[in-house]
């Protein structure tokens, strides 16, 4: 039966591995290959290299389905579908980095029976060009671009429940195969071209990151003229044609895409003859939006010199280990720059922060965090924060700041305990 076909999945990151579980769900055997031999080591042996809620129930439930190789050949040999989920960061420039997404296209053999199938996220174009490619050396292989759109930290219940499926092809079996395999899921599919679906995952990240960027510019806003962002964003939301979703202000988005697929269109966009102003505010305003907050525990602390500030959280959001373009770094490289000491707390993605941080001080929980700090700055909305005992953060800090980076907590219990709260945007 074509809906329960093998699949291949090159590239075992976020979304190869959580797609490769999601086909396992659907009834299909799935063969993984990455280039990493120790990751595909620990995927052999049942372990899942990344934090994200339910991916481990979910491989555990289809270990059986699910095999792992560091040789192309293994997925080739079983399955017609090879969807491509290798990573593209952005080079110096901030255009994609399309190293991996080259080596696994050079690797296809000459074949009339395979398509690649493009999950990573990749420049409007990319499609056409791998086409030539294939052409110029006489594979017949057929290419189907099907970006991939869930969020780390719910990407399991995103893969398996999308808002839509967006496959662009040539109208071949390739195309109707992917079709076929995301039917069971009734998501609502939009069918189009290649460089209209590669166009239209870049220009939904860049929605989003604008939406943040334009939230953030009217906390900032409020914070001059005595209004609270989060009436702002309820007011703002209930209108329909607006809605209440990615209008959360805080200290700026992160993470491995935002960043990443802003800078992308805007260079693509300048490649092609046409400069994307309003994506240049975007990324500005993310920058500025991360030194507001040393801005403002200066006026609470007077300077930052010898003061000891505590980080709660780390990860580039809530529910991951994630640390790629987190705002943490940008603030403990700051902080320190400005001569504070920094210790952080983050429930799960401490091994990579100390890999990545390695001047800040760890603590095993938020209240080793507090001792004897001058200040705290929630980073990351971890639920966890919200029920801390604040008389007892209270006692422990040397201070009273806490400057809520995600308008996460309750203030009125914060302030409740002696402390100084700040939120973002929430009135002068
Ligand atoms: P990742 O870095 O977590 O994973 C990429 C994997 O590909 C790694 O395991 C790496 O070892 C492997 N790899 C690299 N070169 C390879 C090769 N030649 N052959 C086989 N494997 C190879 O990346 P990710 O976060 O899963 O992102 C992958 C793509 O999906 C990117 O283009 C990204 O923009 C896009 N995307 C990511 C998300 C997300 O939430 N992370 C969501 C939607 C789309
Ligand atoms: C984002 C998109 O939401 C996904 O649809 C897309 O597939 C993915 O990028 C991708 O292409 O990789 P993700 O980065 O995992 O997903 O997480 P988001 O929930 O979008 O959050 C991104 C950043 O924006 C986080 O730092 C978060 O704190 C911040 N954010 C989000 C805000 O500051 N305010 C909001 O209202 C929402």
């Amino acid at each position: 039966m074509a809906s329960r076909e093998p699949i291949g999945v090159i590239g075992t990151g976020y979304v190869g591995l959580v797609s490769a579980a999601g086909f396992a769900e659907l009834g299909h055997e799935v063969w993984c290959i990455d280039v990493d031999a120790e990751k595909v080591a620990r995927l052999r042996a049942g372990e899942v290299p990344i934090w994200e809620p339910g991916l481990g129930e979910l491989v555990e439930r289809h270990r059986g389905r699910l095999h792992f190789s560091t040789d192309i050949a293994d997925a080739l040999g079983h399955a017609r579908l090879l969807f491509v989920a290798v990573g593209t960061p952005p080079t110096y420039s901030g255009d994609a980095d399309l190293s991996a997404v080259h080596a696994v296209v050079g690797a296809m053999p000459p074949s009339d029976r395979h398509a690649l199938v493009m999950k990573s996220t990749v420049p409007v174009g990319t499609g056409a060009s791998i086409k030539r490619e294939f052409a110029r050396q006489g594979k017949r292989f057929r290419y189907v671009s099907c970006p991939e759109f869930l969020k780390e930290g719910s990407a399991v219940a995103d893969f398996l429940g999308p808002d839509r499926v967006v496959v662009g092809d040539d109208g071949d079996w390739a195309g109707d195969a992917v079709v076929g395999l995301y039917a069971p899921l009734g998501a609502p599919l939009v069918r189009t071209d290649i460089a209209s679906a590669e166009m239209v995952k870049l220009a939904a990240n860049a929605f989003l990151a604008t939406k943040i960027s334009f939230i953030n510019e009217i906390a900032n806003v409020c914070e001059e003229t005595g209004a609270d962002v989060l009436e702002v964003a309820r007011g703002m939301g209930l209108d329909e044609r607006i809605g209440p979703k990615f209008l959360r202000a805080g200290i700026g988005f992160g993470g491995s895409c935002f960043p990443k697929d802003v800078s992308a269109l805007k260079q693509l966009a300048g490649n092609s003859g046409y400069h994307f102003q309003l994506l240049n505010s975007v990324i500005e305003v993310n920058e500025l939006q991360k030194r507001r907050v040393i801005g403002k525990l200066q006026k609470h602390l007077g300077g930052l010199v010898g003061k000891r500030i505590a980080l709660f959280g780390l990860a580039f959001k809530p529910n991951t280990d994630d640390m790629r373009e987190a705002s943490s770094l940008v603030l403990s490289a700051r902080l320190q720059a400005d001569g504070a000491s920094v210790v952080a707390f983050d429930p799960v993605a401490e091994d990579e922060a100390r890999r990545l941080l390695p001047n800040v001080d760890f603590a095993d929980t938020e209240l080793g965090a507090v001792d004897g700090a001058d200040a705290v700055v929630l980073v990351t909305e971890w639920p966890q924060f919200r029920e801390l005992d604040w008389v007892e953060v209270a006692a422990r800090m040397a201070g009273t700041t806490v400057i809520d980076g995600r308008n996460a907590l309750d203030p009125e219990a914060v302030r409740a305990a002696g402390l100084a709260y700040e939120g973002i945007g929430r009135g002068s």
